[in-house]
């Protein structure tokens, strides 16, 4: 074991080592981290449907009605009338004729791109993709083609000269993670479909958040129809964990035979699912949350950009700081957290050496005056720090 307390030292000699903060409040817009009231600037729960009584309540009676866990995997005894019902639902949000659901989003990238894309395959991804979209790929060991961020043109070469794979999968977050910016999909779909690919996009964070009835990105863009596989997460807006490919019948029957992840693995506990079930009811008849969410998100990129800080995108509601060097993302998170905001330090390998950023995100709970207090604190923090 002594290597990996070698390991550990420079990890922490490079300001890239890691560290667990405890949450003694829910993922609120006020919460307590580590003992100390903070407004929470930092997590997923887009739309706060994590305190949202029809959501809670649904969880609560889903282990009235089906106990705690689901005692194995789904093609075993784990397989509840209530996932049947989630999926349902999940094809009728999406519009596709199906849909299935994996126990994480990481779970669902992990055995839907293995199972589809094997060594006689390429797989053209956007180089800022999820974690485990790369995972997914190396899993399934097939041909791995890379195209610069959004780089529409660098990805019409890749598909020009990758015609002798037996199929090709072209790959994109819709909403950057770490980036907060929005896939260029009508142009992917376009050039996908002129060089006969298939278009997989991950909308973890376009769930609930993008699109008039909040179903993400293809509908925010009007592909209804036109994107193969759809995936997203129930762990981030919607409130749950999680996740869901949807797509054609025969996409999703395979997986369902094919996607290890599923196969081996214990499937989502009742009160996961029936939690995602009312959350997706909550987004589609509640769409003024969203409007509240968005109206949070330009206010704060407004008054961020308005003290000076540099930032990467403005289209959602994840407002990444870009700051560069590592150690002085975490000074500024930690003189944030001083002056009572919490906020996320992200460092390589999460994103790119050189780009450590600290990654906003807004909720739709968040009121004006914890935005007007977030950025004072911002304000203070910055100067500290030396930010500007
Ligand atoms: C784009 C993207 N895909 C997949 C995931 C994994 O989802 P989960 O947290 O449900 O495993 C995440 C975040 O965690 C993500 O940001």
């Amino acid at each position: 074991m002594e290597y990996l307390a070698a390991e550990l030292r420079s990890l922490q000699e490079a300001k890239r080592y890691r560290q667990l903060k405890w949450f003694d409040g829910p993922q609120a817009a006020r919460t307590v981290v580590d003992g100390r009231p903070c407004i929470l600037l930092a997590s997923n729960n887009y739309l706060g449907l994590t305190e949202h009584p029809a959501v809670k309540n649904a969880a609560v009676q889903a282990v009235a009605r089906w106990g705690t866990g689901a005692g194995g995997s789904r093609l075993v005894t784990g397989n509840y009338s209530l996932h049947r019902e989630l999926e349902e639902r999940i094809a009728r949000f999406k519009r596709t004729q199906a849909a299935i659901v994996f126990n994480s989003g990481y779970m669902a990238n992990l055995g839907t791109i293995s199972a589809l894309a094997s060594p006689e395959d390429a797989v053209i991804s956007d180089e800022l993709n999820h974690a485990s979209i790369i995972d997914g790929c190396r899993l399934g060991r097939a041909r791995v083609m890379i195209y610069r961020h959004k780089d529409m043109t660098q990805l019409e070469n890749i598909l020009g000269q990758s015609c002798s794979y037996r199929r090709r999968l072209v790959i994109t977050d819709g909403v950057f993670s770490m980036d907060g910016d929005l896939a260029p999909l009508p142009e992917i779909v376009a050039l996908a479909k002129r060089y006969r690919a298939l278009v997989m996009v991950d909308d973890a964070h376009a769930t609930g958040v993008f699109g008039g009835r909040g179903a993400g990105t293809v509908e925010h863009f009007n592909l209804e129809g036109r994107v193969g596989i759809q995936m997203g997460t129930l762990s981030k807006a919607l409130a749950s964990a999680g996740a869901y490919v949807a797509g054609e019948s025969r996409l999703i029957d395979y997986l369902r035979n094919r996607a290890r992840s599923i196969i081996f693995s214990t499937a989502l506990p009742p009160a996961a699912v029936g939690a995602a079930i009312a959350a997706i009811d909550t987004v589609e008849k509640h769409p003024e949350i969203r409007t509240k969410l968005h109206d949070n998100a330009r206010f704060l990129h407004t008054g961020l950009t308005r003290l000076g800080f540099r930032i990467l995108a403005g289209e959602s509601q994840i407002i990444p700081i870009l700051v560069g060097d590592d150690a002085m993302t975490i000074a500024m998170s930690r003189a944030l957290f001083e002056r009572g905001v919490f906020v996320t330090g992200i460092r390589p390998p999460s994103v790119p050496p050189g780009t450590s950023r600290l990654r906003v995100t807004v909720m739709a709970t968040h009121t004006r005056e914890d935005l007007e207090q977030a950025l004072n604190a911002f304000e203070g923090a910055g100067k500290e720090v030396g930010l500007f």
